[in-house]
Protein backbone atom coordinates (compact mmCIF):
# COMPACT_ATOMS: atom_id res chain seq x y z
CA UNK A 1 0.00 0.00 0.00
CA UNK A 2 1.82 2.88 -1.36
CA UNK A 3 1.53 6.28 0.75
CA UNK A 4 0.89 7.74 -2.01
CA UNK A 5 -2.52 6.11 -1.63
CA UNK A 6 -4.08 7.77 0.88
CA UNK A 7 -6.76 10.64 0.54
CA UNK A 8 -7.83 13.30 2.86
CA UNK A 9 -11.41 13.02 3.18
CA UNK A 10 -12.22 15.25 6.51
CA UNK A 11 -11.20 16.93 9.92
CA UNK A 12 -10.52 14.24 12.29
CA UNK A 13 -13.00 16.44 14.84
CA UNK A 14 -15.56 16.97 11.90
CA UNK A 15 -16.63 13.14 12.68
CA UNK A 16 -18.27 12.51 15.92
CA UNK A 17 -19.20 9.77 18.08
CA UNK A 18 -21.85 7.42 16.99
CA UNK A 19 -21.69 9.52 13.87
CA UNK A 20 -21.78 8.75 10.14
CA UNK A 21 -20.73 11.53 7.09
CA UNK A 22 -20.88 10.94 3.06
CA UNK A 23 -17.02 11.53 1.99
CA UNK A 24 -16.49 11.57 -2.32
CA UNK A 25 -12.70 10.79 -2.29
CA UNK A 26 -11.76 11.06 -6.14
CA UNK A 27 -15.39 10.20 -6.76
CA UNK A 28 -15.88 7.31 -4.90
CA UNK A 29 -19.20 7.22 -2.61
CA UNK A 30 -17.73 6.20 0.83
CA UNK A 31 -19.17 6.74 3.75
CA UNK A 32 -17.14 7.14 7.37
CA UNK A 33 -18.52 6.37 10.63
CA UNK A 34 -16.57 6.56 14.27
CA UNK A 35 -17.56 4.13 16.77
CA UNK A 36 -15.06 3.89 19.65
CA UNK A 37 -13.16 6.36 18.43
CA UNK A 38 -11.91 4.27 15.35
CA UNK A 39 -13.26 5.20 12.21
CA UNK A 40 -14.16 3.00 9.55
CA UNK A 41 -14.57 3.57 6.10
CA UNK A 42 -17.02 1.42 3.88
CA UNK A 43 -18.61 1.92 0.75
CA UNK A 44 -21.93 4.27 0.42
CA UNK A 45 -24.08 2.69 -1.68
CA UNK A 46 -25.82 -0.39 -0.49
CA UNK A 47 -25.33 -3.74 -1.81
CA UNK A 48 -28.75 -4.32 -2.32
CA UNK A 49 -30.94 -1.51 -4.19
CA UNK A 50 -27.41 1.04 -4.18
CA UNK A 51 -29.33 3.46 -1.26
CA UNK A 52 -27.03 5.83 0.64
CA UNK A 53 -26.25 4.57 3.55
CA UNK A 54 -25.14 7.50 5.52
CA UNK A 55 -28.79 8.50 5.57
CA UNK A 56 -29.53 5.09 7.28
CA UNK A 57 -28.77 4.11 10.76
CA UNK A 58 -25.53 3.57 12.70
CA UNK A 59 -26.01 1.08 16.29
CA UNK A 60 -22.89 0.44 17.65
CA UNK A 61 -20.93 -1.72 14.56
CA UNK A 62 -24.28 -1.97 12.60
CA UNK A 63 -25.38 0.54 9.94
CA UNK A 64 -28.88 -0.36 8.87
CA UNK A 65 -30.04 0.88 5.41
CA UNK A 66 -32.42 3.32 5.23
CA UNK A 67 -34.68 1.11 2.55
CA UNK A 68 -35.04 -1.83 2.74
CA UNK A 69 -33.20 -2.54 6.72
CA UNK A 70 -30.13 -4.81 5.43
CA UNK A 71 -27.49 -4.52 8.12
CA UNK A 72 -23.81 -4.19 7.75
CA UNK A 73 -20.93 -4.28 9.89
CA UNK A 74 -18.77 -1.36 9.53
CA UNK A 75 -15.58 -2.95 10.57
CA UNK A 76 -15.80 -5.89 7.98
CA UNK A 77 -18.30 -4.72 5.62
CA UNK A 78 -20.67 -7.64 5.72
CA UNK A 79 -24.26 -7.96 5.24
CA UNK A 80 -25.46 -9.35 8.98
CA UNK A 81 -27.91 -11.86 7.20
CA UNK A 82 -25.52 -13.62 4.41
CA UNK A 83 -22.25 -12.67 4.89
CA UNK A 84 -20.57 -13.56 1.37
CA UNK A 85 -22.11 -10.34 0.52
CA UNK A 86 -20.86 -7.27 1.56
CA UNK A 87 -19.77 -3.99 1.04
CA UNK A 88 -16.37 -2.79 -0.18
CA UNK A 89 -14.33 -1.66 3.45
CA UNK A 90 -11.25 0.88 2.36
CA UNK A 91 -8.24 1.22 5.43
CA UNK A 92 -8.45 4.63 6.82
CA UNK A 93 -5.74 6.51 9.06
CA UNK A 94 -5.87 10.16 11.34
CA UNK A 95 -3.10 11.96 11.05
CA UNK A 96 -2.32 15.49 12.19
CA UNK A 97 -6.01 16.33 12.81
CA UNK A 98 -7.14 14.64 9.50
CA UNK A 99 -8.63 11.50 8.03
CA UNK A 100 -7.42 9.70 5.24
CA UNK A 101 -8.87 7.15 3.66
CA UNK A 102 -6.89 4.71 0.88
CA UNK A 103 -9.07 3.26 -1.92
CA UNK A 104 -6.89 0.37 -3.08
S1 LIG B 1 -31.11 -0.74 -0.79
FE1 LIG B 1 -30.27 -1.17 1.14
S2 LIG B 1 -31.56 -2.68 1.94
FE2 LIG B 1 -32.37 -2.32 -0.01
Amino acid sequence: MSAMNWIYVLDDAALLEGHMTPTYPLGVNVVLARVGGVVYAVSGKCVHMACPLFTGKLNGYTITCPCHDWRFDVRTGKFLDAPELSLAVYPTKSEAGKVFVNLN
